[in-house]
């Protein structure tokens, strides 16, 4: 069965859950219901996906309830600030057809707009009126992390951040540990990539699995929070047989070479002009 991360503020997460980035609007609805079908309890969205109607159609068509649900979406950048959350907040929520949602994150700290600290004022308010279970943040780094805790006192449940065996945030993941923050990784898999890597293929052999289960492995055995992305059922499910096996402490170390801060495939938040 699968495993649960806890937050600082007493909520749970399901530690595998289906991202959806790149999945469009009109085929999100089936992702969504074979995840669910497969076992799945956890959707990563945003509203810059595009995608949240669909999303909300597969959680519906699934006749899960939605209470077993943990639903993520995030804030994008250009409706940042305290009034402009508030509304985007509601038109996501009604995307989504649900009232409320387990987790709501500021996508990017978008530092040349110098609002994510009003912005994370009204997640506070959200969260307050029960509209959001729990807050958190993506792509955030440590300044803008000791900004908002240190003017709000409010700490971000979570940071969801690329982070992939060839791209392992050390540094971050210790300051997250310092301030009881769990870490999320986005592009698991190094976007598809990493899957050819000869070192995973051999691990991958070894165990008798997918080079995919063998990523999405090494982030549960270090206590991340993981969202593989597919939009074929198939590797839906693959994605989630993940739970029978564990790797051993050689398969680690050898991951653990592939480490390579120059590694990052998306934007680095601290540049990112959007
Ligand atoms: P697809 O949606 O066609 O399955 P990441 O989560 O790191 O962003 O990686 C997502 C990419 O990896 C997508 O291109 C996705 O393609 C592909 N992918 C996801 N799961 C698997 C898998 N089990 N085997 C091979 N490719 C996969």
């Amino acid at each position: 069965s699968q495993a649960t991360i806890k937050f600082a503020d007493g909520h749970e997460i399901p530690q595998v859950g289906l991202g959806v980035w790149q999945t469009p609007n009109d085929t999100a609805d089936a992702a969504v219901q074979a995840a669910l079908e497969a076992g799945y309890r956890h959707i990563d969205t945003a509203a810059i996906y595009g995608n949240e109607e669909g999303v909300g159609k597969g959680i519906k068509a699934s006749g899960v309830d939605r209470k077993d649900i943990f639903l993520t979406t995030k804030l994008w950048n250009d409706e940042q600030g305290y009034d402009s959350t508030l509304k985007a907040f509601d038109a996501s929520l009604k995307r989504l057809g649900t009232d409320y949602v387990d987790l709501y994150l500021i996508h990017w700290p978008s530092p040349h707009r110098e609002l994510y600290l009003d912005t994370w004022k009204a997640f506070i308010k959200l969260k307050e009126e029960g509209q959001v279970k729990s807050i958190g943040v993506s792509n955030f780094c440590p300044e803008h992390l000791e900004k908002i805790i240190g003017e709000t006192g409010v700490t971000p449940v979570i940071n969801q951040v690329e982070l992939h065996p060839d791209f392992q945030q050390t540094e971050l993941r210790a300051f997250h540990e310092k301030h009881g923050i769990i870490t999320q990784s986005w592009s698991p898999l190094g976007r598809g990539k990493l899957l050819e890597h000869s070192d995973v293929a051999a691990i991958a052999r070894k165990h008798g699995r997918t080079a995919a289960q063998v990523v999405i492995r090494w982030h549960m055995d270090q206590g991340l929070v993981v969202i593989p992305k597919s939009a074929n059922p198939d590797r839906i499910k693959q994605n989630f047989q993940v739970f029978d096996f564990k790797l051993d402490a050689d398969d680690m170390a050898t991951l653990a070479k592939l480490d390579d801060t120059g590694n990052r495939m998306g934007p680095d938040p601290m540049t990112a002009d959007f």
